[in-house]
Formats: structure tokens, sequence, C-alpha cells
């Protein structure tokens, strides 16, 4: 079983897809993570994001490893190498730059074998951009969340504060909306709702409610679940 949750920045797909694999008791794969520890390692190699040969020369070499930290595989620490980036790969320069890296065919190539070679022998519940659309086109369910701009931002001022960082809701907007641009604009497998994805527009509910929607939603395409 393979469940595909796409969505623009700040829609919830991380806290509903880590709830939807504790409730099935499947593993949670944060594609988002992946692009941004390379992001991070790019940044720190003073590499051009924009260049795309050099990105994916730090691609060869990431050493990216996702482990699992609280043996259900929930919730896991990211490692390039041994060096824990968990924290790191959240921080806003990596925001800022994440899209540019993850706009290049070749990594993002990479990027999609490697996803789905961690979903082959596993029931998953995957989120990030491109998942019902290019990395796991067969998936049993897809959902496609959304939320307007100002919620979003609302909801990631609320979690940046809530872990100590000062926040300027209007930078936070403007990185947001710069991110949906890059994102849904760039050439290869951009943003977008698949065809066959069940939309959800979250500004109005809570977190139980989507994820009670999109249990029903797994429930009816496995009647005996
Ligand atoms: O989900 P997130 O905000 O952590 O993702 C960070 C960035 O990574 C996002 O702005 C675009 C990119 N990304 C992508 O291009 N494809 C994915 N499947 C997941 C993320």
């Amino acid at each position: 079983m393979k469940i595909a949750i796409d969505g623009p920045a700040g829609a919830g797909k991380s806290t509903i897809a880590k709830k939807i694999a504790q409730a099935l008791q499947y593993i949670y794969i944060d594609t988002g993570a992946m692009y941004r520890a390379l992001t991070y390692k790019v940044l720190e190699l003073n590499v051009n994001p924009e260049n795309e040969q050099q990105v994916f020369s730090v691609f060869k070499t990431l050493q990216l490893a996702l482990v699992p930290a609280d043996g259900k595989g929930l919730t896991f620490r990211v490692l390039i190498g041994c060096e824990d980036v968990t924290y790191a790969i959240r921080q806003p320069d990596v925001s800022h730059n994440v899209s540019a890296v993850a706009k290049h065919s070749s990594v993002r190539e990479a990027m999609v074998k490697l996803q789905q070679e961690l979903a082959r022998s596993h029931s998953v519940v995957m989120d990030g951009r491109d998942i019902g659309s290019t990395v796991l086109p067969q998936a049993e369910v897809k959902i496609f969340l959304h939320a307007t701009v100002e919620e979003r931002a609302k909801r990631r001022a609320l979690e940046l504060e809530r872990q100590g960082h000062e926040v300027e809701f209007s930078q936070l907007l403007a990185d947001i909306e710069r991110r949906d641009f890059l994102d849904s604009t760039r050439a290869i497998s951009p943003l977008q709702k698949a065809d066959d994805a069940f939309e959800i527009d979250t500004t109005n509910l809570t977190i139980n409610e989507v994820v009670d929607i999109v249990l029903t939603l797994v429930s009816r395409s496995q009647p005996h679940v």
C-alpha cells in the first residue's frame, strides 16, 4: 500500500502524513528532507545552487541516510555521513535555497530513484511535491493538500516560534510565496496535483478532521482495512 501526499509548503503534509503512518503502522518518508539535506551540503561547500553539474557532483558523494529514531519509522534523523543534520536542514538559509537545488533534472532523476527504492518493499506514506505524479504514480491513495498562503505562513510562524526562533511574518509569507512559485513553475515534475489525486483544502480544517478524511479514503481503497 502506497499513500502519496503532495502540496505546497505549510499545507500540513508532514503532520498529516505522520499521523496516517502512525494509525496504519506504515513507514513515513519525508522527501523534502532529502532535497533539504542536499541543499545543506551544497551551501556548506559553497557550491552555487544554480550550477547543476556541481550540485549533482555533491549529490553523488552525499552519503545521505534517513535513520528511524523511534523504532517505528515515524520520526527519523537525517544523516550526511556521520553528521546529524536533522535540525540544520530546517534553517532559513536551506529553505531559501532548496527550490533552486531541487529544480535540476539530474538531481530529481536520482532522488526519485532513491525514493522509489525506499518505498519498494514497505507500505509507506510519502510526502513531497511530485509523489502522486512521478515518484509513486501507482499509489493506491493520492492526496493533494493545500491552504491559503496566509494560513500556511501562520502555521509556519507558530512552528518556528515554538522552536524558539524569532519570526518576521511578512518575510515568512514572502518566502513561502516565492517557494510556491519556484516549485510550481520549474520545468521538471513541478508541484502539481496528480489527475487522480483527492484535493483537500485544509485552511479551515483541524488536523484530526484532515486525518479522518484521509483514513476514510484509505479504507475505501482497501475495503478490508
Ligand atoms: O516539504 P519541504 O518544504 O521540506 O520541501 C523542501 C523543498 O524541496 C520544496 O520547496 C521543494 C523540494 N521538494 C521537491 O522538489 N520535491 C519533493 N518531492 C519534495 C520536496
